[in-house]
């Protein structure tokens, strides 16, 4: 999606899905009083309460897709489909041979040469700047295929020797400035073209203006995490959204939504999150109230270690308990809460489009031409959006 218009058209019919169906994903299941769409909805609710956990496990995803789904969920799903239907953005035709590129595990290795097939033909300068670059596999990778100087910015400062190392080895001319961006925002040199493969949350935002503010010519930028910011709600930033839009922020659990689907999960990643949830509940059943998570070591082992791991950090007493009976009681309701979570589904991917939709227009509204698209397939990666922007040529002014 490329057109000024489209992107806008885009944005609010979004805005427009979301507002009205707000009752459904808004509330979670759980937190707070009873979930309002159940009364409207009283057979889709007693469709989802009858479902055992085998059918949970097996249908999560694609219940909107059963021949007996309840209309209103499949229409819905329908709806969700039709609204963020978007093209795989156009790239190199060949696959990219990036076997020169060592030590990229092999996941990530799909994804960098996914992004890269697109981003080749979009670099502007023969200057990277790569945003939040760990150990700079993207851009280490994009030099090797095109020959350009790296700039890399990366907090920790181990990953930034290692891309170093590795830039050394494959002689890539790569410059690893060790910085967190979020407290001290880098200047980036004024030629660069920015590149950004899944940076966090507001650190995507931070790339975007810096971007804009620096004076760079092009960007191509793959955000995630969009919860993970310090203001935990996103406000429109577009002139447009702050105007037009109905919803006009979105809170944490919102945000928390729009990446909450994972498609490629390991037996132990399924585990660990399985334990999340059963831990989490029948620990709050224990001791009222919410409570810091924990390492995801903490949710290897039994609940009794579970419990001591929490009630220690939190300064917590635990009553006696029959752990059988708090686990089985637990597993139930989370089982309830993940059957009623499952009328959130359709809304994850709008308001992932919605966010990225607002980022692209407030680069139109800046003086960018910008793209929107999927730089991947879902089986390499569900944070497949890319946004790829130009800064138009404009009359010299004072950058807003
Ligand atoms: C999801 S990883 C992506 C790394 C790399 N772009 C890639 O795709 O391989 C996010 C990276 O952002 C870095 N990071 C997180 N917060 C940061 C901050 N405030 N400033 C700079 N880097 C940060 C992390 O250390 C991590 O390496």
């Amino acid at each position: 999606m490329a057109k000024s218009s489209e992107i806008a058209a885009r944005f609010l019919a979004i805005d427009a899905f979301l507002h009205s169906n707000r009752y459904f994903w808004q509330p979670r299941p759980f937190h707070g009083d009873p979930l309002p769409w159940t009364e409207r909805a009283p057979d889709l609710a007693q469709w989802l309460r009858s479902k055992p956990q085998e059918w949970m496990d097996e249908n999560e995803d694609k219940a909107p897709l059963l021949a007996d789904c309840p209309a209103i969920l499949s229409e819905l799903h329908r709806q969700s489909q039709t609204l963020c239907a978007l093209p795989l953005l156009r790239g190199v035709e060949q696959p990219l041979d990036l076997r020169l590129t060592r030590g990229i595990p092999g996941r990530k290795l799909s994804q960098i040469q996914a992004f890269a097939q697109v981003a080749l033909p979009r670099l502007r300068t023969p200057v990277l700047a790569d945003w939040c670059a760990g150990k700079a596999h993207l851009s280490r990778s994009l030099a090797k295929l095109s020959g350009a100087q790296v700039h890399s910015y990366e907090r920790d400062a181990a990953l930034c020797a290692q891309a170093e190392t590795l830039a050394r080895a494959q002689r890539v001319d790569l410059q690893a400035h060790v910085v967190d961006v979020s407290t001290h925002t880098p200047t980036v040199p004024s030629t660069a073209t920015l590149v950004g493969l899944h940076a966090c949350g507001e650190l995507s935002d931070i790339a975007l203006s810096t971007a804009h503010s620096d004076g760079i010519p092009a960007l191509i930028l793959a955000p995630c995490c969009h919860h993970k910011r310090r203001s935990r709600r996103y406000v429109a930033r577009s002139a447009l959204g702050q105007r037009e839009s109905q919803l006009g922020a979105l809170e944490e659990s919102a945000l928390r939504l729009s990446t909450a689907r994972v498609v490629i999960a390991t037996r132990r990643m399924q585990r660990i999150r399985a334990n999340k949830m059963l831990y989490r509940a029948a620990y709050r059943s224990l001791v009222p109230g919410t409570f810091r998570s924990g390492p995801e070591s903490w949710f290897t082992g039994s609940f009794k270690a579970f419990c001591a791991h929490i009630s220690e950090r939190e300064g917590h007493t635990l009553p006696a308990f029959d752990t059988e009976q708090v686990l089985t009681q637990a597993r139930a309701e989370v089982l309830l809460a993940r059957a009623m979570g499952m009328v959130r589904t359709p809304f994850r991917r709008p308001i992932e489009l919605w966010l990225n939709l607002d980022r692209a227009l407030r680069l139109e509204e800046q003086g960018w031409s910008v793209e929107i698209g999927r730089f991947c397939l879902d089986s390499v990666s569900p944070r497949d959006l890319l946004i790829a922007a130009t800064r138009n040529a404009q009359p010299d002014g004072p950058l807003r």
